[in-house]
């Protein structure tokens, strides 16, 4: 197992990701942990981060981790803390370097096999000036004397480029040599894992009886269908249909869980619940409030119902998990919050089953692939817990609802039909709380407009509005105008985040 320690990089997640390409398990942990932690470690690597070592809050790293004996390879910041640690200097750069940096490298350690030019990825301001006791030079750029360094006897490395970037062009290889350094064994897969927790599951449940809330999502799906995997009818599924689903959702689910897996299902219709209580509420942050209130209340009335239940099955994915002070973590986890059944196991004394844990997203859907949920669940796009009352601004009634589903679906259908729905992240119909006029059929109409908002992004935390060609664009409209009665127009968010969000609310 291969520990990163987050320095605070916005890149620290790729590294984990990309050792776990490799086929070596690999975790986040804050880079305060303690020495006997990482003891268990085959190998150490320390990310980069937005410090500086002439400061005195600099973060630093405990200097006994050095005589350990494990391998350890620190990349731009984590280079620099090695040095500053172990002896050497680190000073602010005359010419910083950002971006693609043609690096010359001696071709032998973490760099055996390749050739002596490399193009990688810089983004420095200060760097490694004078080398600590033991380390030699393994690299330099036109700016930079030192952008590797290597102290082979005690297998301790250092980088000041990211090979975890793919604009490195080798770094996946550097990653590779530096795991064979560490011996670890190649043995993460998904294969196996699916092996492994199905069996663990069971062992862990017994006879007892398992609720699971199934939102139609990706994480909740994989996380009900392994353990049902596990223990079969022992495991009982609820799905609660709050009426803001998309069209078709609340059938997808059907099909999926209870007709081809034949799982113990409930769904709940509880549409008319959910309406009355958002009667009159426009509030954003109400509406999600009530919503989630509303579910856990209806969760827990019929989990009552089925009865002696102890365990609850819960969809909470490595980025919802990981600790305090990790960079990505904390503002998934807030993200998440809205929508699940958090608070339910406290209250209710339910023991937590939560088989994806240490997977990433893309893991998971791996999972999906493995375990054949259908290809609209496992690559179904991020949908909000308060679903589309978020969508409706304004109060969501059923009028509204039926202007805005047929919308919604069609967009579906056109970004897919263009094949875009690989490219564009996320994607759907809002209904903003005014009216135009227009003109239909040579009488006038006085209806709604449809805003369709469609985001690029890798995490959503920063997004691009997508560059829908006109011909789409064009399809998308005249779709919507011509067969949802009630709509008159339609037009395209062209805001990125920041400044606007995904969601209008
Ligand atoms: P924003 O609008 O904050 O959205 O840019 C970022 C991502 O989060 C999703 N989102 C939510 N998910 N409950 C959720 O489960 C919510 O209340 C919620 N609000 C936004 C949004 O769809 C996007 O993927």
């Amino acid at each position: 197992m291969i520990y990163v320690l987050d320095y605070g990089s916005q890149y620290s997640h790729l590294i984990v990701r990309r050792i776990r390409e490799l086929g070596v398990y690999a975790e986040l942990v804050p880079c305060n942990i303690s020495l006997e932690k990482l003891k268990q470690a085959d190998g150490i690597i320390l990310s980069g981060g937005p410090q500086n070592l002439s400061e005195k809050s600099a973060l630093r790293i405990d200097k006994r981790v050095f005589n350990l004996g494990i391998p350890i390879l620190g990349i731009c910041y984590g280079q620099q803390l090695i040095a500053f640690e172990l002896g050497g200097k680190v000073k602010a750069a005359r010419h910083r370097e950002y971006g693609p940096t043609e690096v010359t490298i001696k071709p032998k350690g973490i760099f055996s096999g390749m050739t002596k030019k490399q193009i990688t990825w810089m983004s420095h301001g200060d760097q490694v000036t004078k080398l600590p006791k033991g380390f030699v030079q393994l690299g330099y750029s036109k700016n930079c004397a030192n952008v590797a360094i290597a102290d082979e006897k005690r297998k301790i490395y250092g980088l000041q480029f990211h090979p975890e970037v793919i604009h490195t062009l080798n770094g996946i290889k550097i990653l590779k040599s530096f795991l064979q350094i560490t011996k670890s064994k190649r043995n993460w897969s998904m294969v196996d894992f699916t092996k492994k927790e199905i069996s663990k599951i069971k062992k862990l449940v017994g006879k007892d009886k398992v609720i699971c809330a199934l939102s139609g999502g990706v994480d909740s799906a994989v996380a009900a269908t392994l353990v049902h995997k596990a223990i079969g009818k022992q495991l009982f599924c609820i799905y609660v249909d709050t009426g803001l689903m998309r069209a078709g959702e609340t059938e997808q689910v059907v099909k999926a869980f209870k007709k081809s897996q034949r799982m113990n299902l409930k769904v709940v219709n509880a549409t008319n619940e959910f309406l009355k209580k958002l009667k009159n509420v426009t509030d954003p942050e109400k509406k999600r409030k009530i919503i989630g209130e509303l579910f856990i209340r209806i969760f827990e009335r019929e989990s009552k119902k089925i009865g002696g239940a102890k365990w609850l099955v819960q969809g909470t994915l490595y980025t919802d998990v990981i600790e305090a002070g990790v960079s990505i973590g904390k503002t998934a986890a807030v993200i998440k919050s809205h929508h699940n059944v958090g608070g339910l196991p406290k209250k209710f004394g339910f023991k937590l089953i939560e088989p994806l844990r240490d997977l990433y997203k893309d893991e998971v859907r791996k999972i999906g692939v493995l375990l054949k949920l259908p290809e609209d669940i496992v690559q179904r796009q991020p949908f909000p817990g308060p679903g589309l009352a978020l969508r409706i601004i304004g109060e969501a009634t059923e009028e509204k609802l039926k202007l805005l589903k047929p919308a919604d679906k069609i967009i579906r259908e056109e970004i897919k039909k263009a094949g875009l729905d690989k490219s564009i992240q996320q994607y759907f119909a809002v209904l903003p709380d005014i009216k135009s006029v227009g003109v239909q059929g040579d009488s006038r109409t006085y209806g709604y407009p449809i805003i369709l908002r469609a985001v690029t992004t890798k995490d959503f935390m920063t997004a691009h509005w997508a560059r829908i060609p006109y011909n789409i664009l064009e399809r998308i409209s005249v779709r919507i105008t011509n067969e949802v009665r009630g709509i008159n127009r339609v037009v395209y968010d062209i805001t990125s985040k920041p400044p606007g969000t995904v969601e209008w609310e």
